[in-house]
């Protein structure tokens, strides 16, 4: 098992290698890529990677293999994709959330209630949108491999939220995303951005009041044994995103590159149908074991106040424009 260091070692010094030009010599053809996430392997996102894995295995006659660290044992999301960037670890699991840190472009899937629907989102990820998204951020160091559904993230707290006013002062963990942060001070509330490994205790010691995800969290991560309320608001749908660094990437042979972009299009597939499942047994685990109350509410509130975000995301470039007016026409 590699750990972080051995990991920014190993990075250090297959770098000096590459930049001395003798990588190929000692690389032949077989070839081995890292990849990191912060879900527990229960998660179907994990799931769908090592089925990933497996099939890269056989597309490549053993040549080509992924290691899956999961649980941030190779650093928290942020970390991780920093180590992606600097070319040190192969590839990394994050979402467009974490993302809109490391390129303004992923802001667009921050937008709250830019999906009117399940199949809105679907056309839209998987059309020229979604593409051009995907391969956006390869001058930053990094490039998207596919999406995975992590359905909508919802407002859950410590104490019922029933409408925005009752979100007023309260303390809400965020991801590091600017969009995040803006909108739950759109709502009256204070954002507090930490790494998703820390927001149980956060949650627990009350550091925070709150926070927002999909309903697997409360499961998973077990934050319906602290959060006892879960408000159906469904805010923003912001998939999970598989990103390999731009120098693994351009280190595969033409080859390997089509294997792992055929294998991951499939592990999507198989991966939102599992999603479905996962989404709703923990809905019932929440309910049932852990004594979560699921609260429905009115969303046009919550959508009023989010308003100003669609309007500042389109003013941040043509192309931001074009793609909100292209699925807003699309709806
Ligand atoms: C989702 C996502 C995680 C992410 C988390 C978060 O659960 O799958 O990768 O870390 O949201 O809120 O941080």
């Amino acid at each position: 098992m590699t750990t972080r260091r051995e990991l920014c070692a190993w990075g250090a010094g297959s770098l000096l290698l590459a930049g001395l030009g003798i990588r190929g010599a000692v690389a032949a053809d077989t070839r081995t890529l890292r990849l990191s996430h912060n879900l527990t392997t229960a998660h179907p996102v994990h799931r769908a990677m090592q089925q990933m894995a497996e099939r890269v295995l056989a597309l490549t006659d053993d040549t080509l293999k992924i290691e899956i660290y999961p649980n941030a044992q190779l650093g928290n999301q942020r970390e991780s994709v920093e180590l992606v960037q600097a070319g040190i670890l192969d590839m990394a699991k994050t979402n467009a959330s974490e993302l809109e840190a490391f390129d303004p472009v992923f802001s667009l899937l921050n937008v709250p209630y830019l999906f009117e629907s399940d199949e809105h989102y679907d056309r839209i990820l998987e059309g020229e949108i979604g593409r051009d998204i995907l391969a956006a951020s390869a001058g930053r160091g990094f490039r998207g491999v596919t999406y995975y559904d992590s359905g909508a993230r919802s407002f859950y707290a410590t104490r019922p939220i029933e409408s925005p006013t009752d979100l007023k002062n309260a303390k809400i963990r965020v991801q590091p995303s600017p969009t995040a942060i803006e909108m739950v001070e759109l709502m009256g509330a204070s954002p507090t951005p930490l790494a998703f490994g820390d927001l149980y205790t956060a949650l627990q010691q009350g550091v925070v009041d709150g926070a927002e995800n999909n309903p697997t969290a409360l499961v998973t991560a077990r934050h319906g044994e602290v959060a006892k309320y879960f408000t159906l608001d469904e805010h923003t749908r912001i998939p999970d995103m598989l990103v390999i660094s731009e120098a693994s990437w351009q280190g595969l042979s033409e080859a390997h590159q089509d294997a792992l972009t055929r294998a991951a299009a499939e592990s999507t597939s198989t991966q939102k149908a599992a999603w479905q499942r996962a989404s709703e047994d923990a809905v019932a685990t929440a309910k049932n074991e852990m004594g979560v109350e699921f609260i429905e509410v009115d969303k046009r509130a919550f959508a009023e106040r989010t308003r100003p975000i669609r309007d500042r995301v389109a003013a941040q470039s043509p192309r931001a424009r074009q793609w909100i007016e292209e699925i807003e026409a699309q709806a």
